[in-house]
């Protein structure tokens, strides 16, 4: 296989970026409207309500077709094949990547080393229904006989990020009195901000950790084991208010949890690829099984739209080549993800694992350095606070900056217009990073307001938006769990199109061990508090400054 920069289909999209790099969406968007909604036909698709809309980009006909080029030049049909059939994609660890197999409705047999997975995935969802089951109607309570209304997932990144991206996001499908907390980070005001509002009669614990080996879950699940222990004074009843979700269960059963209390799940599933796993145990307490498989249900129809639909109208396929087309050719550093709607408030810090952990790479799957540019930088915010806090840069910075736009044509919670306020701002915005202010509308906008002349010409420079920042518009009719779980879906299909096309396995994460090495060493110095000088002058100076600052632990 030719480096990707040889490929043929490469070199064409560099021709070509040389003809469309200065062409203006107005002037693309104005030739096609001769043939009234062409654009949008050509450059939009649906899977079930879910509409992508990508004609406000930087594209043309020939762009589309060169892109799809790429995509079809890189294979991108056969490599997505062999992470479906369970091949060992994840080159570094030898591991097949199957968290697809988890929500594979059709159980269809999906084989590793031989064997079938599928009846094991369904011993566990069948586990996972019985506990929550008991749980939310009352026959599995607390050691005094409470019923338990506060449920504390004790885990980090993906053992946290997904449930709890899908928690938030889900708030209306809750069950009254049962209310899920996320506890992730070792500054121990996590968790003692949450156990200020909780009661250990009532309080189920999950530790939640694919190694069991991480330090910040490990750290907290003890203190709220001793926290648990020294506010009931009962050591047996720990066992019945804490489980844990893991690949490693014999870990799990050294830290004290019960074998029925362990939820299982398997080393082929990537952490940040496992919220449709045990790791979703917390979802299905807090939201019901059945809403739980629903979210699994919407993951699998992607997963079918992904292996079915031509590539020219496959959704994940489409957003990773403009990812591409920005990244690797108008070098845009970062892309945006703006949900407009409150309950998707988590979605950037979940697509921030799920992205940039598995492209943030720079070794490709031959061991070679890449000589272009991989993963971007992933942030955003909600819509419309996001219009309030940086959207001056987005539409008259200096940065190109790519973005996702996503809203349900519906609300849960209707009051007033203001859903249709905040529809209109979806629309009015991309439409103007689109289509931006020319000199001669701001100067007629500026003369219809009265400016005198000579004030014109000091403010127009600054009321001019160039506009030609490129957009997708992703339009759904609800955010329901099934939809929901389709558009995770969409992205993580999305980052694996990505690392396939930039040649990197997307499905390790070495570069997360380095800072933990270091950490564990520089922690035994604190302990010590002797005077230090193994370090950089950097370091020591900040530890000594700490310690003067009477650090404390
Ligand atoms: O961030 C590194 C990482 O290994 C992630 O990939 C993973 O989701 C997270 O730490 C937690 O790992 P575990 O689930 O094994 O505790």
């Amino acid at each position: 296989m030719p480096k990707l920069t040889e490929l043929a289909s490469w070199k064409a999209l560099e021709a070509h970026f040389e003809q469309i790099k200065d062409v203006h969406m107005r002037d693309l968007f104005a030739q096609e409207e001769k043939e009234a909604g062409q654009r949008f036909r050509k450059f939009s698709t649906q899977m079930d309500d879910i509409l992508l809309d990508f004609s406000k980009n930087r594209i043309n006909d020939e762009t589309f077709k060169l892109l799809c080029d790429l995509a079809r030049e890189v294979d991108i049909e056969g490599w997505r094949d062999q992470m479906f059939s369970g091949e060992p994609i994840n080159i570094s660890e030898f591991r097949p990547v199957l968290h697809t197999a988890l929500r594979n409705r059709s159980n269809t047999p999906v084989y590793v080393d031989g064997e079938n997975v599928m009846p094991k995935i369904n011993r566990v969802l069948a586990q996972i229904r019985y506990f929550t089951e008991r749980v939310r109607g009352g026959h599995l309570r607390g050691y005094t006989g409470r019923l338990i209304k506060d449920v504390i997932n004790i885990g980090i990144g993906g053992s946290d990020l997904g449930p709890h991206v899908v928690c938030d996001s889900m708030k209306p499908y809750a069950q009254r009195g049962m209310n899920v907390h996320f506890v992730s980070n070792i500054d121990p005001t996590h968790l003692t901000e949450i156990l200020k509002f909780v009661e250990p009669e009532s309080t189920l614990f999950i530790v939640s950790s694919k190694t069991f080996t991480t330090q910040e879950t490990l750290l907290n699940a003890q203190s709220a084991r001793k926290w648990f222990v020294e506010l009931t004074g009962n050591e047996k009843a720990v066992a019945r208010h804490f489980v844990a979700v893991t690949a490693n269960k014999q870990a799990a059963a050294e830290f004290g949890i019960l074998e029925e209390n362990m939820f299982e799940f398997w080393d082929w599933v990537g952490g940040r690829y496992s919220l449709w796993s045990a790791i979703g145990l917390p979802i299905a307490l807090y939201l019901g099984m059945d809403h739980f498989e629903a979210l699994l249900d919407g993951a699998h129809a992607m997963d079918m739209h992904f292996k079915s639909v031509p590539i020219e109208k496959n959704m994940p396929v489409i957003l990773a080549l403009l990812g591409i087309w920005y990244n690797n050719f108008f070098d845009a550093q970062s892309h945006a993800v703006m949900a407009y709607n409150q309950y998707l408030r988590r979605l950037p810090a979940y697509l921030q694992q799920l992205d940039m952990e598995s492209n943030g790479k720079t070794i490709n799957r031959q061991g070679e350095r890449v000589d272009y540019l991989t993963g971007p930088i992933i942030w955003g915010e909600t819509g419309s606070n996001c219009q309030h806090a940086f959207f001056q840069l987005l539409h008259q910075g200096t940065k190109p900056v790519p973005a996702d736009f996503l809203i349900p044509a519906q609300t849960r919670n209707p009051l007033g217009d203001q859903h249709c306020v905040l529809l209109a701002n979806f629309l009015a915005q991309t439409r103007a990073l689109m289509k931006g202010k020319t000199e001669a509308e701001a100067r007629s906008e500026l003369e219809a307001q009265g400016v005198t002349e000579e004030k014109i010409e000091d403010v127009l420079p600054h009321k001019i938006f160039e506009g030609n920042k490129p957009t997708n518009s992703i339009v759904f009719k609800n955010l329901d769990p099934r939809t929901l779980g389709a558009l995770l879906a969409m992205y993580e299909h999305k980052v694996f199109v990505q690392g396939v096309i930039w040649n990197i396995n997307s499905f390790d994460q070495w570069g997360v061990e380095y800072g933990k090495q270091l950490a564990a060493d520089i922690q035994n110095t604190l302990h010590a508090r002797t005077d230090v000088s193994r370090y950089d002058d950097s370091t020591n100076s900040l530890i000594d400054y700490s310690m003067k600052l009477n650090f404390s632990d």
